[in-house]
């Protein structure tokens, strides 16, 4: 089966893009008064754009668990179309990883840090508003991502308290925070692992894919086992997606992606291209794509659009 010629991902992308920033900037609105630059400073990266992937993939894992097949998805359903309390709770979810991942943006992009200018095509938050503003911005943008979950009302008031957890897991110290941890320790320590590596990868950027398919699907009220099926393939996804940002900052160009390249091998960052080549880096995502869609074969039509997903992300040049 050619999924492909069943599913014209470019379209299905930017119509949940824009449903997603359709309701993200409303929940962190401009503020005026003395607080009015924090504003300011997290709603300019959040502004500046980013392909929403984590989001896309909050709302996907509930396609995946309404069994929604890609003419539904074509037409313009999604899994909160009939349902406005699902579509309140999905859009509040998607939103707060959205948060949560721009949050990460701001702190990985400090001098403490990757020490970077160009983020999303602008200049860097730290570098308009300054480290301390871009730092309180990261700090209000993670916080601010549970208070909008908070708000999901009644009948999914229960399931919440789930999304919660697993997003705190995927962005903390079990997930992203501890790869951003190892990244910065393996950068300042040289040498390091395939092993380590995958420790890296898993966590910094696996985590949180892994935690945006699963919370969607637990919203939608998932089994089990559909739930399981969206935490590995999450897992996979996000490290596709990780390994291709490595490659990316060897062989991009700073204009598709909008940051600076070539910043791993100045920094001694552990990467796969760094340490085991861009040949086989690429024969690690096809892997992981393999695994993916194995995974996906099992589910039927439904699992076509991660399917074509995940292909992208193999492929995607910014
Ligand atoms: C960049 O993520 C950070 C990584 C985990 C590699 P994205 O490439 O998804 O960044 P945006 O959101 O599109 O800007
Ligand atoms: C960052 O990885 C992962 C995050 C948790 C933000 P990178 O440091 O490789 O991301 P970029 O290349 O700066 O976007
Ligand atoms: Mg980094
Ligand atoms: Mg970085
Ligand atoms: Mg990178």
């Amino acid at each position: 089966m050619d999924s492909n010629s069943l599913f014209n991902l470019q379209d299905y992308l930017n119509r949940r893009k824009e449903l997603v920033d359709g309701h993200l900037f409303g929940y962190v609105p401009p503020c005026e008064g003395p607080a009015s630059m924090l504003f300011e400073a997290m709603r300019y990266t959040l502004v500046a754009g980013g392909k929403r992937l984590r989001p896309i993939c909050v709302l996907a894992g509930a396609d995946f668990v309404m069994g929604l097949e890609p003419p539904e998805i074509e037409r313009g359903d999604w899994a909160g179309s009939r349902d406005p309390g699902l579509a309140d709770a999905l859009l509040r979810a998607a939103c707060a990883a959205e948060m949560i991942h721009t949050y990460s943006l701001i702190h990985d992009d400090l001098p403490c840090m990757d020490d970077d200018d160009l983020r999303r095509g602008l200049a860097t938050c730290h570098k308009v508003y300054g480290e301390a503003m871009a730092l309180l911005a990261g700090d209000a943008l993670l916080t601010h991502a549970f208070f909008t979950i908070g708000q999901i009302g009644d009948p999914f008031k229960e399931r919440a308290l789930d999304v919660v957890r697993d997003l705190a897991d995927g962005s903390g110290a079990e997930g992203m925070v501890a790869g951003q941890a190892v990244d910065l320790i393996s950068e300042r320590m040289g040498g390091g692992t395939e092993s380590h590596l995958e420790f890296i990868h898993r966590r910094k950027t696996a985590a949180l894919f892994r935690a945006s398919l699963t919370v969607g699907g637990i919203l939608a009220g998932g089994n089990a086992h559909d739930l399981e099926t969206l935490r590995s393939v999450g897992e996979t996804v996000g490290l596709i997606f990780q390994v291709t940002d490595d490659i990316l900052d060897v062989e991009g160009t700073e204009e598709e992606l909008g940051k600076t390249t070539g910043r791993d091998a100045e920094l001694g960052k552990l990467t796969y291209p760094g340490l085991l080549g861009l040949e086989t880096a690429r024969r690690r995502s096809s892997e992981l794509l393999s695994k993916t869609e194995d995974i996906l074969q099992t589910c039927g039509p439904r699992g076509i659009p991660l399917s074509v997903l995940a292909g992208k992300i193999t492929q995607r040049r910014n």
